[in-house]
């Protein structure tokens, strides 16, 4: 009798928490639609394209080889690998057949059109601040671009995260769905908006959490493909303070001529952001500037000084190698009139970890138009301790104190890469 009474609560229990776990995680589908239900105009089109240069879209779904807008890039995620679809207005493969209902909804709520709940890689937690007259705009930049025939290739997940529903929970927790308040005109909050919406700069700035939601302190640095994002907080505390107009410069130019060359996951950022009207840039860096902390982070903890034989190694590399380009006198200075070496982030901040991959990886020829940088990999012609010699001895030109562990943060960068 009692076990019976225990098999309907338990019962009763489990039923119930099916319904409701149904109830969030089902979505119907938004019936199709022949062509946009929206009248498209020429500056609703204008619009749409700093909208989606804001919003780094082509970063994702514009990879390189791949028509613009077409998907089919690889994001590597610590759970396996999540490709990016067709955003082209192509019927069958692509949002050809997308109302602006169903847009906004996928930009807002992370739901496909057909229903099925989409992958967090794809930061609608961000882009649900958008406004509605963004999302418009970006909707209408989107359905006049080529349409393209490309099926997204199968995701590489294991199997219990292949169930999407599962998703669901995952929005519970992290998903705060609706679009920013109102705007006042002020530079400052403009820039709030880009940063916390379209920029999605805390996807790669803060920490996340084992489930990969935004867990650290806000902007308050995190990791991505290999790479450091350093702490935005805190850029009024570095050795050569940042101010508004050296971040105005860095995010549209990828250049700022006190700290160095963005690189890494931030170079696609800063060729974005060259793209977009520049008071948009000086928004962003001015909100940037208002949310310093007062006080400076807490040092991390010094390594052991390098013994003399590691840092005249390093050194004779540097000359060997690095030199033609990096030395005093060399071009990057006098040619390109760029800072030396040791004011760089890379070589000032926190971590090894960007110096390290920036030798490793060097800077690719860019895609993009405009002209920058160039600066060869390394990661097959430097053994682990070579590298590791000459970022101990980059360090040192330094007035900052030795990072601790360099070696074995050479081994593992080298295989963060070579998941790759
Ligand atoms: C960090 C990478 C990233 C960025 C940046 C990004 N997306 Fe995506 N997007 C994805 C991924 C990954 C998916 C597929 C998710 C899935 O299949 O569950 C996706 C899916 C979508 C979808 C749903 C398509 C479908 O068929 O269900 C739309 C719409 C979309 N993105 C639009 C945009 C727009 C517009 C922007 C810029 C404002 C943008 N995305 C920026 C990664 C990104
Ligand atoms: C062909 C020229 C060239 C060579 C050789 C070269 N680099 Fe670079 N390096 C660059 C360029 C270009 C940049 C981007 C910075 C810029 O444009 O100001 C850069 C950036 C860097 C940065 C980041 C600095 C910043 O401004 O953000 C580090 C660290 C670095 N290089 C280290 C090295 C080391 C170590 C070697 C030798 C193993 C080396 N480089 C060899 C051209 C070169
Ligand atoms: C895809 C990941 C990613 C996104 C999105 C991103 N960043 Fe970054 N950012 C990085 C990485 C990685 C670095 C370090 C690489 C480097 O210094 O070249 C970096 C460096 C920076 C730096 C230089 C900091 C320093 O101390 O040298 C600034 C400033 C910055 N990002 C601002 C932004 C802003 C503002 C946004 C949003 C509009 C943004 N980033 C979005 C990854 C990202």
């Amino acid at each position: 009798m009692r076990w019976r009474r225990t098999g309907y609560v338990a019962g009763a229990v489990l039923l119930a928490g099916v319904i409701v776990f149904a109830a969030i995680a089902w979505q119907p589908a938004i019936p199709p639609v022949k062509s946009p239900d929206i009248a498209i105009t020429p500056e609703l089109v204008s619009k749409g394209r700093t909208v989606v240069a804001l919003g780094d879209c082509a970063v994702c779904h514009s990879p390189e080889g791949h028509p613009a807008f077409s998907g089919g890039l690889g994001l590597r995620t610590p759970f396996g690998v999540i490709y990016t679809t067709n955003i082209t207005p192509d019927v069958e493969t692509g949002i050809g057949a997308w109302s602006l209902d169903a847009f906004m909804r996928a930009m807002r709520h992370g739901v496909s059109r057909d229903g099925h709940l989409l992958y967090p890689a794809f930061p609608y937690i961000h882009y649900t601040k958008v406004t509605d007259d963004d999302l418009r705009a970006a909707y209408a930049y989107l359905m006049t671009q080529p349409a393209v025939h490309a099926p997204a290739p199968r995701n590489d997940l294991p199997l219990p995260l292949r169930f999407r529903p599962a998703l669901a929970v995952w929005n519970l927790l992290y998903l705060r769905p609706g679009a920013a308040p109102a705007l006042d005109a002020s530079p400052r909050e403009r820039g709030r908006y880009l940063v916390e919406g379209l920029g999605h700069c805390s996807s790669c700035h803060t920490a996340l959490g084992i489930i990969g939601g935004e867990s650290g302190r806000y902007l308050g640095g995190g990791d991505v493909d290999g790479w450091h994002a350093p702490a935005l907080d805190v850029l009024a505390h570095a050795p050569r303070p940042w101010t508004v107009e050296q971040l105005s410069a860095y995010l549209t130019t990828g250049l700022a001529s006190e700290h160095g060359a963005s690189a890494g996951p931030m170079r696609p950022v800063t060729d974005n952001l060259g793209d977009v009207p520049p008071e948009d840039v000086h928004a962003i860096a001015t909100y940037l500037m208002t949310i310093q902390t007062s006080q400076p982070p807490t040092a991390p903890k010094a390594g052991a000084v390098a013994d003399a034989s590691q840092l005249a190694r390093g050194h004779a590399l540097f000359d060997g190698v690095c030199a033609t380009c990096h030395g005093d006198g060399g071009p990057m200075e006098t040619q390109l009139g760029r800072p030396p070496l040791a004011a760089s982030s890379a070589l000032q901040g926190p971590t090894p970890r960007n110096a390290i991959m920036m030798v490793l990886q060097g800077i690719p020829w860019p895609s993009h138009p405009k002209p920058t940088a160039y600066m060869p990999a390394f990661a097959d012609n430097l053994t682990d301790d070579q590298i590791a010699d000459l970022v101990v001895y980059l360090r040192s030109t330094t007035s900052q104190p030795p990072w601790p562990d360099v070696r074995d943060e050479v081994r593992r960068a080298r295989k963060d890469l070579s998941h790759d």
